[in-house]
């Protein structure tokens, strides 16, 4: 990933290209006046775009177009080939439009539009009074941003126990923790973006309880927030270890950028580091610690990282990119105590450590639901709007329990892109819009030079297909449950992702 876009390449458009050489449903890349344009015919219209996803620069010529849209190859973010509007998370930001003609046998592409106003869609008389979301996390921020773009122009505050503007937590464990991306790509926005948009963003602000009955958050500093309708977007905490010695300040926890600041702070103060657990946190950071030249060891209970997940052959992948790169794994144990400079594990094994990182999984954040009143179930329980059992507050994000409909199971998901894409759709809620909440999952993780891309939840499987080779890491694996086609891996497979995203969509909808 970069936050340098690459140099344009491709056909000049304002010169005009052949009308045949663009088939309807196909994509061209090319460039107007030194920038990437996307050029696509769908349904016999003709748009052009900005060619690279706002997101992280991805390459929309080689995603997937779907009627008057296309998708990211990279991490599935969707825009409007209408408006450049980007309709779904992760991409936040719209990417530009150009005007488009055709004569003589040729396509050209005009001068850029102005960015559409966007007026909203809901009813004002469907809009509370005002709204509060506590959380600045994926889900809390993105619905913020996404009340404002549908026009919502009530008191809208954000509450967020970080003391950081809402970052991007999963560059956290990569480029970031790597020392590849520079402290300035971390931040969603600035301050100044939620300040022109009347969001009222509250740092370092914890909220303590919520009164339901009296519409009231009550903050830790003994405050209170009045709300007309309230999000619980409070993410999750790190699984914490109990066992002898935890409590040592070398033993660390990743999930926000001060705890990231400090593995960085360490990690160029030390040599050896341990990291408890083959997570997926886990093992970023053992990759993203190794890629800083420390020696790099993983103590984890189970025979291959990731087996459960994914099956063994591709766990086996996992351990041998990990070895190649020179992590050393101390499987089939877990650690037994820790002193200042070492780890005893159970199997009896000491090992030396500077520090250590443990990524033993989450714990939904669902406190103040649960002392509210609001129904939970390992997680706050909503309905398919998102919407809690108490009317008028909603939950999204990791804390957020929701039917599925592919799976038919009530299910809770930890991934960047759901949590935004559940904000997006809470907010929209909240205005009265009663969409569903029916995205398929998306996930990736990136260790060393190895990407893995998963759509579709498949808590459980009883089979899967692989097509291709998972050791060229070149393959795309099918899994089942009771023939059930339930979730798809890739690696280097970006387009059979999104094909298996979009087919996923299409079994949720006709409620196969
Ligand atoms: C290091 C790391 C790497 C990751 N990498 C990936 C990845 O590659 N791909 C992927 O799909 N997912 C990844 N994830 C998971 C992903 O980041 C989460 O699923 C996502 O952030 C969840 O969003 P959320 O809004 O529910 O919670 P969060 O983003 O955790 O935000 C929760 C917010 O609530 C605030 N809060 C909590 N309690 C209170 C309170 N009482 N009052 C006020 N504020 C409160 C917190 O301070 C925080 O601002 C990663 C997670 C971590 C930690
Ligand atoms: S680069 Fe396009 S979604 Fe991430």
């Amino acid at each position: 990933m970069s936050e340098e876009g690459a140099k344009p390449t491709g056909p000049d458009f304002a010169q005009g290209i052949p009308a045949a050489d663009l088939a309807d449903g196909a994509m061209i890349q090319g460039q107007v006046s030194g920038e990437a344009v996307l050029l696509a015919r769908s349904g016999g219209a003709l748009f052009a775009i900005g060619a690279e996803c706002s997101h992280y620069h991805g390459p929309l010529a080689e995603g997937v177009l779907v009627a008057d849209t296309v998708r990211c190859p990279w991490h599935h973010a969707c825009f409007s080939l209408r408006t450049g509007e980007a309709l779904r998370a992760p991409a936040l930001n719209p990417v530009s439009c150009w005007r488009v003609e055709q004569g003589d046998g040729k396509i050209y592409v005009r001068e850029k539009l102005e960015p559409e106003q966007r007026s909203g869609r809901t009813p004002a008389r469907a809009a509370p009074e005002s709204v509060v979301i506590v959380g600045g996390g994926a889900a809390g921020n993105a619905a913020a941003e996404m009340l404002r773009r549908e026009g919502y122009s009530g008191p809208l505050t954000m509450l967020s126990a970080d003391d950081a503007v809402p970052y991007d937590r999963p560059n956290l464990s990569k480029d970031y923790l790597a020392g590849n991306a520079p402290e300035e790509w971390i931040p969603l926005r600035s301050a100044e973006f939620y300040a022109e948009r009347g969001i009222e963003l509250k740092l370092g602000a914890r909220a303590a309880a919520i009164d339901a009955k009296d519409r009231e958050v009550r903050l830790a500093d003994g405050s209170r927030q009045r709300f007309g309708a309230l999000l619980l977007a409070t993410g999750a905490e790190p699984v914490r270890l109990r066992i002898p010695g935890s409590d040592l300040p070398n033993i660390r926890y990743l999930r926000t950028l001060a705890d990231s600041r400090a593995l960085v702070a360490k990690a160029t103060a030390s040599r050896r580091v341990v990291v408890i657990g083959a997570s997926f946190i886990g093992l970023e950071v053992a990759a993203s610690l190794r890629a800083r030249g420390l020696e790099v060891h993983v103590v984890a209970p189970e025979a291959r990282p990731m087996e459960t997940v994914f099956g063994a052959e591709v766990g086996d992948l996992v351990r041998r990119v990990h070895e190649e790169h020179g992590v050393v794994f101390h499987l089939g144990t877990t650690a037994s105590s820790f002193d200042r400079d070492r780890v005893t594990l159970q199997s009896g094994e000491r090992l030396d450590a500077d520090f250590v990182v443990v990524g033993i999984g989450v714990r939904p954040e669902i406190v103040l639901a649960e002392q509210a009143g609001i129904a939970i179930d390992r997680g706050v329980t909503v309905d398919p709007y998102l919407e809690t059992s108490t009317p008028g507050i909603w939950a999204a994000g990791d804390i957020a329990r929701w039917p599925d409909r592919l799976t038919g199971e009530r299910i809770r998901i930890e991934h960047w892109v759901v949590a935004e894409r559940q904000g997006q759709t809470a907010a929209r809620n909240m205005l009265g819009a009663r969409e569903r909440f029916d995205a398929v999952p998306f996930f990736w993780t990136q260790q060393h030079d190895l990407l893995l891309s998963y759509v579709g939840h498949a808590a459980k499987w009883d089979r899967f297909e692989i097509d291709g080779s998972v050791a060229a890491k070149d393959c795309t694996v099918t899994y089942r449950q009771g023939g059930r086609k339930l979730a798809v891996l890739t690696i280097s497979r970006d387009r059979d992702s999104l094909d298996a995203e979009i087919e996923l969509e299409g079994m949720i909808a006709a409620g196969t």
